[in-house]
């Protein structure tokens, strides 16, 4: 059986290869995108937010920055690909190489935290520590912005997208997540399916830091 570090381990080195081929393969904006202008625009002026698994950051961390360019944005991700590409595409953007389930940021530091197609990734038994580090670095009244699994799987695809790599997902199911962020200490503000950018739907909630 494969533990939990060696998953999220494999999950890197499949970021690394793809993280060309899928980026070129993705719309950067969309109803999605959306819901980070909306987030923009609730925020103060030179909050800090926080963008966990930014990818090449051309949806979130450029979306964010272009509702509102006086943000402090800072993109985390675990792929020294993928942060390259974002280096690339958003140089106004701090970047960070990090894993989730450790934050590398002080407590009650952070205004909002938005994680898109990201969590999905961690092994489900780890989505609690996820969320509690999510907690950890906000503010009281902080928000966050995050993709839920519609699902209550978890699964493999080999040789994803012909790059030899297998990548691997994993959901508790929409309640689940939702009493998951609830016990972290957060009140669900609200609920959305949105067009995903590979072109179905995906489920997102709003939450904020009691
Ligand atoms: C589907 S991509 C989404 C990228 C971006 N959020 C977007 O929507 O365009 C998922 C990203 O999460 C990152 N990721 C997955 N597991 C992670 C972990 N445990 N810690 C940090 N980043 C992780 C991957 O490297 C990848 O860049």
């Amino acid at each position: 059986m494969t533990d939990d570090l060696t998953r999220r381990t494999q999950v890197r080195s499949a970021w690394d290869a793809v993280a060309d081929d899928y980026a070129a393969a993705r719309r950067h904006d969309g109803p999605d995108t959306d819901l980070l202008v909306d987030l923009a625009a609730a925020l103060p002026e030179g909050a800090r937010v926080l963008d966990v698994g930014c990818g090449d950051g051309r949806r979130t961390v450029e979306t964010l920055l272009d509702a509102d360019p006086t943000l402090d944005v800072v993109g985390l991700d675990f792929s020294r690909v993928q942060l390259g590409l974002a280096r690339a595409a958003v140089p106004a953007a701090t970047l960070v190489q990090a894993d989730m389930t450790g934050l590398p940021f002080s407590d009650e530091t952070v205004d909002a935290v938005t994680a898109y197609h990201s969590v999905f990734h961690v092994p489900r038994a780890e989505h609690p520590t996820v969320y509690a580090e999510f907690a950890r670095v906000l503010r009281p009244g902080g928000y966050v912005l995050t993709t839920v699994g519609t699902g209550r799987s978890e699964s493999i695809r080999r040789n994803w997208l012909g790059s030899g790599h297998a990548m691997f997902w994993s959901t508790p199911g929409p309640e689940t997540t939702k009493d998951q962020l609830e016990a972290a200490g957060f009140s669900v503000e609200w609920e959305r399916h949105v067009d995903d950018p590979l072109g179905s739907t995906a489920l997102f909630v709003r939450a904020r830091r009691e």
